[in-house]
Protein backbone atom coordinates (compact mmCIF):
# COMPACT_ATOMS: atom_id res chain seq x y z
CA UNK A 1 0.00 0.00 0.00
CA UNK A 2 1.48 3.42 -0.53
CA UNK A 3 1.13 6.44 1.78
CA UNK A 4 1.41 9.65 1.17
CA UNK A 5 4.75 11.16 2.45
CA UNK A 6 3.48 13.72 4.74
CA UNK A 7 0.35 14.09 6.58
CA UNK A 8 -1.07 17.49 6.73
CA UNK A 9 -3.60 18.13 10.02
CA UNK A 10 -4.78 21.38 11.43
CA UNK A 11 -5.90 22.21 15.18
CA UNK A 12 -7.57 25.78 14.87
CA UNK A 13 -3.91 27.98 13.97
CA UNK A 14 -1.44 24.86 14.43
CA UNK A 15 -1.15 23.10 11.60
CA UNK A 16 0.97 19.33 12.30
CA UNK A 17 3.24 18.23 9.93
CA UNK A 18 3.76 14.45 9.78
CA UNK A 19 6.74 12.22 7.98
CA UNK A 20 4.58 9.50 6.84
CA UNK A 21 7.09 6.43 6.12
CA UNK A 22 6.74 4.80 9.62
CA UNK A 23 8.01 1.61 7.70
CA UNK A 24 11.49 2.90 6.98
CA UNK A 25 11.59 4.83 10.49
CA UNK A 26 10.48 7.70 8.32
CA UNK A 27 13.66 8.13 6.56
CA UNK A 28 13.92 11.26 3.90
CA UNK A 29 14.05 10.19 0.24
CA UNK A 30 13.84 12.37 -2.11
CA UNK A 31 10.31 12.62 -2.75
CA UNK A 32 9.62 13.16 1.00
CA UNK A 33 12.18 15.89 1.00
CA UNK A 34 9.90 17.30 -1.84
CA UNK A 35 6.62 16.55 -0.48
CA UNK A 36 7.94 18.63 2.82
CA UNK A 37 9.17 21.76 1.37
CA UNK A 38 5.90 21.91 -0.64
CA UNK A 39 3.84 21.34 2.47
CA UNK A 40 5.94 24.15 4.02
CA UNK A 41 4.86 26.37 1.21
CA UNK A 42 1.19 25.66 1.95
CA UNK A 43 1.81 26.38 5.76
CA UNK A 44 3.42 29.70 5.05
CA UNK A 45 0.79 30.72 2.56
CA UNK A 46 -2.30 29.74 4.64
CA UNK A 47 -3.43 32.58 6.93
CA UNK A 48 -5.25 30.19 8.68
CA UNK A 49 -2.17 28.88 10.06
CA UNK A 50 0.13 30.63 12.86
CA UNK A 51 2.23 27.85 14.43
CA UNK A 52 4.09 24.46 12.57
CA UNK A 53 4.81 21.06 14.42
CA UNK A 54 7.05 18.63 12.31
CA UNK A 55 6.80 15.01 13.36
CA UNK A 56 6.90 11.70 12.58
CA UNK A 57 4.61 9.10 12.11
CA UNK A 58 4.53 6.04 14.75
CA UNK A 59 6.11 5.20 17.97
CA UNK A 60 9.51 4.68 17.17
CA UNK A 61 11.64 7.02 15.23
CA UNK A 62 11.46 11.19 14.41
CA UNK A 63 13.34 10.78 11.17
CA UNK A 64 15.99 8.13 10.89
CA UNK A 65 17.94 10.29 8.66
CA UNK A 66 18.09 10.49 4.73
CA UNK A 67 17.13 6.98 2.88
CA UNK A 68 20.38 4.99 2.67
CA UNK A 69 18.95 2.91 0.27
CA UNK A 70 18.67 5.44 -1.72
CA UNK A 71 21.53 7.25 -1.78
CA UNK A 72 23.57 4.32 -2.04
CA UNK A 73 22.98 4.47 -6.19
CA UNK A 74 24.02 7.98 -6.36
CA UNK A 75 27.25 9.14 -8.09
CA UNK A 76 28.99 12.26 -7.24
CA UNK A 77 26.46 14.93 -8.78
CA UNK A 78 23.56 13.06 -7.80
CA UNK A 79 24.98 13.13 -3.82
CA UNK A 80 25.41 16.77 -4.26
CA UNK A 81 22.47 17.70 -5.87
CA UNK A 82 21.00 15.45 -2.65
CA UNK A 83 22.67 17.48 -0.21
CA UNK A 84 21.42 20.57 -1.88
CA UNK A 85 18.42 19.86 -2.01
CA UNK A 86 18.01 19.40 1.69
CA UNK A 87 20.13 21.64 2.29
CA UNK A 88 17.57 23.73 0.53
CA UNK A 89 14.70 22.31 2.66
CA UNK A 90 16.28 22.99 6.26
CA UNK A 91 17.15 26.81 4.81
CA UNK A 92 13.07 27.07 3.64
CA UNK A 93 12.14 25.85 7.20
CA UNK A 94 14.46 27.87 9.17
CA UNK A 95 13.28 30.99 7.28
CA UNK A 96 9.76 30.50 7.67
CA UNK A 97 8.15 33.33 9.11
CA UNK A 98 5.90 31.46 11.27
CA UNK A 99 7.53 29.20 14.40
CA UNK A 100 8.05 25.70 13.30
CA UNK A 101 8.46 23.18 16.37
CA UNK A 102 9.82 19.90 16.21
CA UNK A 103 7.90 17.16 18.24
CA UNK A 104 10.82 14.67 18.73
CA UNK A 105 9.05 11.04 19.13
CA UNK A 106 12.12 9.15 18.28
CA UNK A 107 14.84 8.69 16.56
CA UNK A 108 16.22 11.59 14.92
CA UNK A 109 19.14 10.63 13.24
CA UNK A 110 21.34 12.21 10.41
CA UNK A 111 18.93 14.01 7.80
CA UNK A 112 16.23 13.68 10.81
CA UNK A 113 18.64 15.70 13.30
CA UNK A 114 19.46 18.03 10.78
CA UNK A 115 15.79 18.87 10.30
CA UNK A 116 14.73 19.50 13.66
CA UNK A 117 17.45 21.48 13.91
CA UNK A 118 16.04 23.46 11.24
CA UNK A 119 13.08 24.23 13.38
CA UNK A 120 12.89 27.05 15.71
CA UNK A 121 12.08 25.06 18.73
CA UNK A 122 12.90 21.45 20.12
CA UNK A 123 10.95 19.15 22.20
CA UNK A 124 11.76 15.78 22.72
CA UNK A 125 10.12 12.54 24.34
CA UNK A 126 12.70 10.92 26.74
CA UNK A 127 12.97 7.72 24.82
CA UNK A 128 14.36 9.80 22.06
CA UNK A 129 18.03 9.58 20.59
CA UNK A 130 19.80 11.76 18.58
CA UNK A 131 22.54 12.14 16.71
CA UNK A 132 24.65 12.29 13.20
CA UNK A 133 25.90 8.82 12.87
CA UNK A 134 26.72 9.67 8.67
CA UNK A 135 30.44 9.06 9.60
CA UNK A 136 29.38 5.49 9.88
CA UNK A 137 28.60 5.39 6.73
CA UNK A 138 31.62 6.90 5.21
CA UNK A 139 29.76 10.24 4.63
CA UNK A 140 29.59 13.88 6.89
CA UNK A 141 26.04 15.26 7.44
CA UNK A 142 24.76 16.80 3.87
CA UNK A 143 21.73 18.80 5.06
CA UNK A 144 23.68 21.45 7.28
CA UNK A 145 24.04 19.41 10.02
CA UNK A 146 27.80 20.27 10.38
CA UNK A 147 27.06 23.72 10.49
CA UNK A 148 23.97 24.00 12.07
CA UNK A 149 25.46 22.02 15.32
CA UNK A 150 28.80 23.90 15.18
CA UNK A 151 26.05 27.18 15.76
CA UNK A 152 23.39 25.63 18.01
CA UNK A 153 26.03 23.95 20.39
CA UNK A 154 29.51 24.08 19.63
CA UNK A 155 32.45 23.08 18.42
CA UNK A 156 33.09 20.44 21.26
CA UNK A 157 29.81 19.04 20.84
CA UNK A 158 29.73 19.08 16.71
CA UNK A 159 33.15 17.50 16.97
CA UNK A 160 31.79 14.79 19.57
CA UNK A 161 28.79 14.02 17.34
CA UNK A 162 29.71 14.05 13.73
CA UNK A 163 33.38 12.04 14.63
CA UNK A 164 32.06 9.49 16.76
CA UNK A 165 28.61 9.15 15.12
CA UNK A 166 26.89 8.18 18.23
CA UNK A 167 23.70 8.68 19.17
CA UNK A 168 22.89 10.34 22.41
CA UNK A 169 19.79 10.14 24.84
CA UNK A 170 17.18 13.14 25.17
CA UNK A 171 18.75 14.25 28.33
CA UNK A 172 22.44 14.31 26.99
CA UNK A 173 20.90 16.44 23.96
CA UNK A 174 19.52 18.62 26.75
CA UNK A 175 22.31 19.45 28.26
CA UNK A 176 23.76 20.19 25.20
CA UNK A 177 21.59 22.57 24.12
CA UNK A 178 20.41 20.47 21.40
CA UNK A 179 16.99 20.23 22.47
CA UNK A 180 14.68 23.01 24.53
CA UNK A 181 12.96 20.68 26.61
CA UNK A 182 12.54 17.17 27.38
CA UNK A 183 9.23 15.20 28.74
CA UNK A 184 7.91 11.76 29.47
CA UNK A 185 6.92 9.91 25.90
CA UNK A 186 3.21 10.11 27.01
CA UNK A 187 3.17 13.78 28.02
CA UNK A 188 4.68 14.86 24.80
CA UNK A 189 1.52 15.46 22.95
CA UNK A 190 0.47 17.83 25.89
CA UNK A 191 3.55 19.56 26.18
CA UNK A 192 3.64 20.51 22.34
CA UNK A 193 0.30 21.48 22.01
CA UNK A 194 -0.03 23.55 25.23
CA UNK A 195 3.30 25.04 23.51
CA UNK A 196 2.14 25.31 20.05
CA UNK A 197 -1.58 27.64 21.42
CA UNK A 198 1.16 29.51 23.32
CA UNK A 199 2.85 30.86 20.15
CA UNK A 200 -0.73 30.51 18.29
CA UNK A 201 -1.83 33.26 20.60
CA UNK A 202 1.36 35.62 19.91
CA UNK A 203 1.28 38.70 17.93
CA UNK A 204 1.74 36.82 14.22
CA UNK A 205 4.14 40.00 13.22
CA UNK A 206 6.29 40.39 16.19
CA UNK A 207 6.79 36.66 15.69
CA UNK A 208 8.01 37.09 12.61
CA UNK A 209 10.11 40.32 13.70
CA UNK A 210 11.97 38.18 16.24
CA UNK A 211 12.35 35.16 13.89
CA UNK A 212 13.94 37.56 11.14
CA UNK A 213 16.29 39.55 14.00
CA UNK A 214 17.29 36.30 15.14
CA UNK A 215 18.06 35.02 11.53
CA UNK A 216 20.08 38.00 10.74
CA UNK A 217 21.85 38.43 13.86
CA UNK A 218 23.24 35.22 13.49
CA UNK A 219 24.62 35.93 10.59
CA UNK A 220 26.00 39.31 10.62
CA UNK A 221 28.07 41.94 13.88
CA UNK A 222 26.57 42.71 16.75
CA UNK A 223 26.87 46.39 15.54
CA UNK A 224 24.74 45.11 12.23
CA UNK A 225 22.17 43.14 14.06
CA UNK A 226 21.66 45.72 16.79
CA UNK A 227 20.56 47.99 14.09
CA UNK A 228 18.43 45.44 12.62
CA UNK A 229 16.60 44.69 15.70
CA UNK A 230 15.74 48.58 16.49
CA UNK A 231 14.40 49.01 12.77
CA UNK A 232 11.90 45.84 13.51
CA UNK A 233 11.13 47.10 16.57
CA UNK A 234 10.06 50.41 15.41
CA UNK A 235 8.35 49.02 12.65
CA UNK A 236 6.09 46.85 15.22
CA UNK A 237 4.71 50.07 16.55
CA UNK A 238 2.77 50.76 13.08
CA UNK A 239 1.05 47.51 13.77
CA UNK A 240 -2.60 47.26 15.66
CA UNK A 241 -1.13 44.02 17.55
CA UNK A 242 1.24 46.50 19.28
CA UNK A 243 -1.38 48.71 20.29
CA UNK A 244 -3.49 46.06 21.11
CA UNK A 245 -0.93 44.39 23.27
CA UNK A 246 0.16 47.44 25.10
CA UNK A 247 -3.64 48.21 25.74
CA UNK A 248 -4.05 45.22 26.81
CA UNK A 249 -1.45 45.14 29.58
CA UNK A 250 -2.85 48.57 31.13
CA UNK A 251 -6.35 47.24 31.07
CA UNK A 252 -5.19 43.95 32.89
CA UNK A 253 -6.82 41.82 30.03
CA UNK A 254 -5.55 39.29 27.80
CA UNK A 255 -4.64 40.62 24.42
CA UNK A 256 -6.62 39.06 21.39
CA UNK A 257 -3.61 39.76 18.08
CA UNK A 258 -4.80 39.72 14.98
CA UNK A 259 -1.54 40.10 12.77
CA UNK A 260 -2.19 43.56 11.63
N1 LIG B 1 17.28 5.01 5.34
C1 LIG B 1 16.59 4.02 4.79
N2 LIG B 1 15.94 3.07 5.49
C2 LIG B 1 16.02 3.16 6.83
C3 LIG B 1 16.73 4.16 7.48
C4 LIG B 1 17.38 5.14 6.69
N3 LIG B 1 18.06 6.16 7.20
N4 LIG B 1 16.64 3.98 8.81
C5 LIG B 1 15.88 2.88 8.99
N5 LIG B 1 15.51 2.37 7.79
C6 LIG B 1 14.68 1.20 7.52
C7 LIG B 1 15.45 -0.09 7.73
O1 LIG B 1 16.22 -0.41 6.60
C8 LIG B 1 14.32 -1.04 7.97
O2 LIG B 1 13.72 -1.35 6.71
P1 LIG B 1 13.35 -2.88 6.33
O3 LIG B 1 12.38 -3.30 7.41
O4 LIG B 1 12.73 -2.76 4.98
O5 LIG B 1 14.63 -3.64 6.39
C9 LIG B 1 13.32 -0.23 8.74
O6 LIG B 1 13.63 1.14 8.46
C10 LIG B 1 13.38 -0.42 10.24
O7 LIG B 1 14.71 -0.18 10.65
P2 LIG B 1 15.60 -1.21 11.49
O8 LIG B 1 17.04 -0.89 11.23
O9 LIG B 1 15.16 -2.61 11.21
O10 LIG B 1 15.19 -0.82 12.98
P3 LIG B 1 16.06 -1.02 14.29
O11 LIG B 1 15.15 -0.78 15.43
O12 LIG B 1 16.80 -2.31 14.25
O13 LIG B 1 17.17 0.15 14.25
C11 LIG B 1 17.95 2.39 13.88
C12 LIG B 1 16.77 1.50 14.31
C13 LIG B 1 17.44 3.83 13.79
C14 LIG B 1 19.07 2.30 14.93
C15 LIG B 1 18.48 1.92 12.53
O14 LIG B 1 17.40 1.82 11.61
C16 LIG B 1 19.50 2.83 11.90
O15 LIG B 1 20.65 2.85 12.31
N6 LIG B 1 19.09 3.59 10.83
C17 LIG B 1 19.98 4.42 10.08
C18 LIG B 1 20.38 5.64 10.85
C19 LIG B 1 21.36 6.47 10.04
O16 LIG B 1 22.49 6.10 9.80
N7 LIG B 1 20.89 7.66 9.63
C20 LIG B 1 21.69 8.59 8.93
C21 LIG B 1 21.45 8.50 7.48
S1 LIG B 1 22.33 9.78 6.64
Amino acid sequence: MSHSPIIVADRGAVRTLTVNRPDKLNALDGATLRALSEAFTAACEADSVRVVVLTGAGQKAFVAGADISEMNGLSAVQGRDFSLLGQRLMRQIERMPKPVMARINGFALGGGLELAMACHLRIAADSARLGLPEITLGLIPGFGGSQRLLRLCGRAATLELCLLGSPVDANRALHLGLVNEVVAADALDARVDERADQLARAAPLAVRALLDAVHVGGECSLEAGLDYESAQFGLLFATDDMREGTRAFLERRPAHFEGR
